[in-house]
């Protein structure tokens, strides 16, 4: 279902064994909760799935639940958060409000910041060991926020918690495809850093089809990486941000989680965490290749060999993380 790093699924584990995996969308009768929901249907590693919303999830879960496959859809809203999510292995988080054009994702900022610590505080009380995706934005300040308010329940386990970068990932391939005239699934392409402009790294030189493109081209395609999410919100003239893609690509990163809890090895996903790679530095989440296992991050890779213009996006992109993890830090810090 999902190019590339998830073909696997199809190949060597679909198994007749019931596999008992509950996922929960947080943020389910949105644009982007409500493809992904759907997504997550047809996924036969799931065999529960909940839908929340403060509003409207359970319309959206009847609607899903006449899909013909095994999996039971339950819908909650309001304050039935608790019983959505006891229970849940994977939880997927795209609750929020999206972007309007001219904005940043860092405007977001006071809107979400409150929501993902609501959903964070429920979350760590009802779900503590779930992995967790989350996709609400500004993704750079929300994942540290859902890191602090779980350091201040008492249940923060960084192996846990991950930042969905999944999207940049997919449009890096799909865009390089285009210009390359090739085929997007045979191509993938490591993105590194964080997920808002300037901090998106896409690894082009890594890539077989992306080391020589050079010169305007490789301008135009970094830039088209980095901002590709503008053309979405300028196409949809202010009803909002990518959905159908961010849907896809949430699913996508919900099945390698998924794939990894059922013991697959090898998985491998770009993903935002707490990372040590530029710890020093004062950066304390970055995303990088990340090996997945049944606890959540089993391995981080190193960025590997950069070429030049790779080191210059990586000194432009340190110093704005820095201040976006600081930001969520400081916010919860201050409630
Ligand atoms: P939307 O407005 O269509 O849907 C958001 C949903 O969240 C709504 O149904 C709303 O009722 C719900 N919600 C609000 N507060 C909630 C709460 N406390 N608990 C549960 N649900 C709550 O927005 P859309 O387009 O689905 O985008 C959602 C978020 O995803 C935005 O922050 C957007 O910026 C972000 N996004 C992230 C991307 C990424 O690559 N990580 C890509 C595209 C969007």
């Amino acid at each position: 279902m999902f190019a590339r790093r998830s073909t696997q699924l199809a190949r060597g584990f679909a198994t007749s064994a019931r596999v008992p995996f509950k996922a929960v969308v947080l943020g389910a009768a949105g644009g982007i909760g409500q493809p992904l929901s759907l997504l997550l249907k047809q996924n036969p590693l799931v065999t529960k799935l909940a839908l929340y919303d403060v509003r409207g999830a359970p319309g959206v879960a009847a609607d899903i639940s006449h899909v013909n496959t095994a999996s039971e859809v339950k819908g909650y809203e309001k304050d039935d958060i608790k019983d959505a999510l006891t229970g849940a292995d994977v939880i997927i988080i795209p609750a929020g409000v999206p972007r309007k054009p001219g904005m940043t994702r860092d405007d977001l900022f006071n809107t979400n910041a409150s929501i993902v610590q609501t959903l964070a505080e429920a979350a760590a009380t009802h779900a503590p060991k779930a992995l967790v995706g989350i996709i609400s934005n500004p993704v750079n300040s929300t994942v540290p926020i859902f890191a602090e308010t779980y350091k201040a329940k008492g249940v923060y386990d960084p192996k846990r918690i991950f930042g969905v970068t999944t999207l940049d990932v997919v449009r890096a391939s799909r865009f390089l495809g285009e210009i390359k005239n090739a085929d997007p699934k045979d191509i993938e392409v490591t993105v590194v850093g964080g997920h808002s402009g300037v901090t998106i790294i896409p690894l082009l030189s890594q890539t077989p089809l992306g080391k020589d493109v050079k010169g305007e081209e490789y301008k135009k395609i970094v830039h088209r990486i980095q901002f590709g999410g503008d053309e979405v919100v300028q196409a949809k003239a202010g009803t909002g941000s990518a959905t159908l893609s961010m849907g896809y690509a949430g699913a996508r990163f919900a099945n390698s989680l998924l794939r990894a809890l059922n013991g697959e090895k090898g998985v491998v996903e770009p993903t935002f965490v707490e990372s040590p790679l530029f710890a020093d530095q004062g950066v304390s989440h970055f995303s990088s290749n990340v090996e997945l296992g049944p606890e959540g991050v089993a391995k981080i890779h190193d960025l590997g060999k950069l070429s030049a213009e790779e080191e210059e996006l990586l000194k432009a992109a340190l110093p704005e993380l820095q201040k976006n993890i600081k930001k969520g830090v400081d916010f919860v810090a201050s409630k």
